[in-house]
């Protein structure tokens, strides 16, 4: 750990720890106006970095089948719910169900699914029937190494799926803020890339500092004080080959100084709370990604900014009798890889719907389910489950600006302010940039700002 790091942590009030433990810390920046905002760091992930070894791995992912397992006991389908083990030895041919990790699917060419999946007691192929279309068609998103209830008839060493069921979140209490205050959430700005739109950004920044606008735009931006930057904030260096023809500031310190000169406009009333993307190269790709600082010193060191975990639960604007709101910040890194695998998700819109990706991760209880979508360290306790359910889910790296609801936790894709990239031409992504989901924190209805 830096100095500067050290440094930083406790100007954040954070005890700096080398220990491989995911923290949680309380933070609280309160500050003097009409609207006071009021930010929590609830939960960061911070992992040593130490020579990882397989086990790592195993003890990683039977932890995560540990968490999977409790949450779904709560669910009644799981009463009576048996082990491999137990279900194999046993020869019922009654209905059972078990609790198990999906370690393989393979498509028989009649359409029937032929499942591997385990627990800690061992390993048994399910059969789900292309006869079963409902079932069939709730397969379609199904992805490797998520934890489900199966429930079946077993038959020697099978078993015959009758009923799957994801371990999926309660619906969340709504909590309303007493006072009109609001939340806005983009992040990847890519500066340093020559597609870095500096007007629109520019005409949004003078928004949100009161410079522009009519009466009531002024009013709600002044009543704005909350600001989710998820990730990306400038296009970083070396993150595919011959990416330097298409930057404009070639140097990453370069590139976060030019970002910081906006955004040291923001009056300090406002609270600006930033993760890292898989584009700032200033921290390790693989997740959790730390707090920014070296290299980003000019913007972490600004008054009003909160570099946090990725990912990361923030709760803003608790006062009084009201618990404020949890903020679970993500920048997205496994999306697109969970688009390209997942049937279910691409025939839902894929890139167009990212809420419906958070859906879909939120009934995973968990951000990346599957190994290969990632680059995660193989931390005991997995940053990536969504142990905490959030009244806000906030993602970026699409590039598509989008608003949903899933049982009360608001889903919030931020969109970007870079232009259609050559590589995104080729793929076929169309981005939404200046496109800026705001959300009223009293009436938790959200709406999408434009700057042209
Ligand atoms: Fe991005
Ligand atoms: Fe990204």
């Amino acid at each position: 750990m830096t100095s500067n790091k050290v440094k930083e942590l406790i100007k954040k009030g954070i005890l700096p720890t080398s220990e491989n433990i995911d923290k949680e810390v309380v933070v609280v920046k309160s500050k003097n106006k009409d609207l006071k905002s009021n930010l929590k760091i609830i939960k960061e992930f911070n992992y040593k970095p130490k020579k990882v070894e397989p086990k790592n791995f195993t003890e990683h992912y039977r932890e995560r089948y540990k968490f999977m397992r409790n949450t779904l006991f709560s669910r009644p389908e799981a009463a009576n719910s048996v082990s491999i083990e137990h279900l194999k030895s046993t020869y019922s041919r009654e209905e059972q169900s078990i609790i198990a990790m999906v370690s393989d699917v393979i498509r028989l060419p009649t359409g029937t699914l032929k499942l591997t999946v385990e627990d800690l007691t061992g390993e048994i192929d399910l059969i789900i029937s292309s006869k079963s279309e409902e079932l069939i068609e709730k397969a379609q998103f199904l992805t490797l190494d998520e934890t489900l209830i199966f429930k079946g008839r077993p038959s020697k060493d099978i078993m015959f799926v009758s009923e799957i069921i994801w371990p999926d979140i309660p619906e969340t209490p709504i909590a309303k803020s007493p006072e009109e205050v609001y939340a806005i959430f983009s992040g990847d700005i890519h500066v340093g890339s020559n597609h870095f739109l500096p007007k629109q950004f520019k005409t949004f920044m003078d928004w949100f500092n009161g410079k522009v606008g009519n009466e009531r735009q002024r009013e709600i931006a002044n009543k704005t004080k909350y600001f989710f930057i998820p990730g990306d904030l400038v296009d970083g260096v070396g993150i595919y080959p011959s990416q330097e023809k298409e930057l404009i500031i070639k140097d990453l310190r370069e590139q976060y100084n030019e970002l910081a000169k906006y955004l040291k406009e923001i009056p300090d009333d406002k609270e600006v709370i930033i993760c890292p993307g898989n584009h700032d190269t200033c921290v390790r790709l693989e997740e959790p990604q730390p707090q920014m600082y070296e290299y980003a010193e000019a913007i972490a060191e600004l008054p009003n900014v909160t570099m946090v975990t990725n990912p990361s639960y923030t709760n803003i604007h608790a006062q009084d009798n009201y618990r404020g709101q949890d903020v679970l910040m993500y920048h997205g890194y496994s999306f697109d890889q969970l688009i390209d695998q997942v049937d279910g998700l691409r025939l839902a819109g894929g890139y167009e719907k990212a809420e419906e990706i958070h859906k879909f991760l939120l009934k995973r209880r968990h951000l990346s389910p599957t190994h290969n979508l990632n680059l995660t360290l193989p931390m005991k306790k997995d940053p990536h489950i969504i142990e905490k359910i959030p009244d806000i889910m906030v993602s970026g790296h699409i590039h598509k600006a989008r608003i949903g609801n899933y049982k009360n936790t608001i889903s919030i894709s931020g969109s970007c302010w870079q232009s259609t990239t050559a590589f995104q031409e080729k793929v076929g992504h169309k981005p939404d940039p200046g496109m800026i989901p705001i959300l009223n924190l009293q009436t938790r209805k959200a709406n999408m700002l434009s700057f042209k």
